[in-house]
């Protein structure tokens, strides 16, 4: 036996010996963490002084435009520099207008946060199930599916109208196919050369997204989103998703969710120079936060576990629930 284990002396193996302190666990760490890596989700609401908890993700909140303020110092003290923003619109209708009105929710929000801090990045979540009646990520043909070309017309006015509010980044989630194209060439003919595409490329139709449609009121009110989202057993797809949007201009792409796709994280890290994002989705948030509430887990070393993982995968920023708790104890 040649490995290094065997070369031993008394009872201590080389990497034990490194495994002591936490000095020296610093010393050999391979994955780091920190907060700057972070983005946190909001979920944004109309209204005055609303800070309504979301049953369904303890911890989350829906928060009217006049809290982000207080929102984005919380933020800059913790170091987490990046939040994506989802909306609650007053109405919804067929072709989720609110999506791509000027004064929509989402856009006071940019707003509101670049205001309060211009240094913030913020990144404008682009789909229409929050804003359509019928919950589906796209418009609907009369038979019923959703219409693949007439959406990104309608995903492209979001972009731009997001951008223009000053969202930093866009970051398609419908899976319609060209969605990033046809949002890059919008965003370009309208002076947004500089503004990023965060695609996400390899968004699967998973079961870890029930929490956030009750968060974000986006449960459709028919079928499901299988359709458009990927299947969970498939990975050479999720490469051929990610190579098209790299092809079509995405500037960041995505993997998600993150725990049940650790290999696809791992894949696509190894396919692309791009920078990595990958999406700890409601579902993964909530089932910590249930078995925490019961005394099962320990909150502070399964999270920043949970996360390092993420990052070892092979993912650059991830976005999580749990990046203001995260972000305080790796600074405590
Ligand atoms: C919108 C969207 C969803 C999520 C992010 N953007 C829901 C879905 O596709 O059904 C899920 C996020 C989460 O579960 O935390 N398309």
């Amino acid at each position: 036996m040649t490995i290094a284990s065997r070369v031993t002396t008394r009872d201590f193996t080389r990497t034990r010996r490194t495994r002591r302190t936490e000095a020296l666990r610093g010393l050999v760490r391979e994955t780091r963490l920190d907060p700057s890596q972070f983005i946190y989700p909001l979920f944004v609401t109309h209204g005055r002084d609303v800070r309504d908890p979301i049953g369904s993700m303890p911890g989350q909140y829906h928060l009217s435009v006049d809290q982000l303020a207080r929102e984005a110092g919380e933020l800059k003290a913790l170091g987490v520099r990046a939040v994506l923003l989802f909306g609650l619109p007053a109405a919804k209708d067929p072709v989720g207008s609110e999506a791509y009105a000027a004064d929509g929710i989402i856009q006071q929000a940019a707003r509101a946060l670049k205001d309060a801090d211009p240094d913030l990045a913020v990144i404008a979540d682009v789909c229409l199930c929050e804003y359509t009646d019928h919950g589906h990520c796209g418009v609907l043909t009369p038979a019923g599916e959703v219409d693949n070309d007439p959406s990104l017309e309608l995903l492209a006015r979001m972009a731009v109208s997001t951008a223009e509010a000053g969202a930093d980044v866009i970051a398609p989630s419908d899976m319609m196919d060209g969605r990033v194209a046809a949002i890059r060439t919008a965003l370009d003919d309208s002076g947004m050369v500089a503004t990023p595409i965060m695609a996400y490329s390899a968004k699967y139709a998973s079961a870890f997204y029930g929490p956030f449609r009750e968060a974000a009121d986006s449960t459709p009110q028919f079928g499901d989103r299988r359709g458009y989202q990927m299947d969970p057993p498939n990975v050479r797809e999720a490469l051929r998703e990610v190579a098209a949007d790299i092809e079509e201009h995405a500037d960041v792409v995505m993997v998600k969710p993150a725990l049940a796709y650790l290999d696809v994280i791992r894949a696509v890290r190894e396919r692309t120079e791009l920078p990595l994002a990958a999406y700890n989705v409601s579902g993964e948030y909530s089932m910590v936060k249930a078995a925490v509430e019961r005394g099962w887990l320990d909150e502070r070393r399964v999270v920043l576990e949970t996360l390092t993982g993420i990052a070892r995968a092979g993912a650059d920023m991830i976005i999580t629930y749990h990046a203001k708790d995260a972000a305080g104890w790796l600074r405590s």
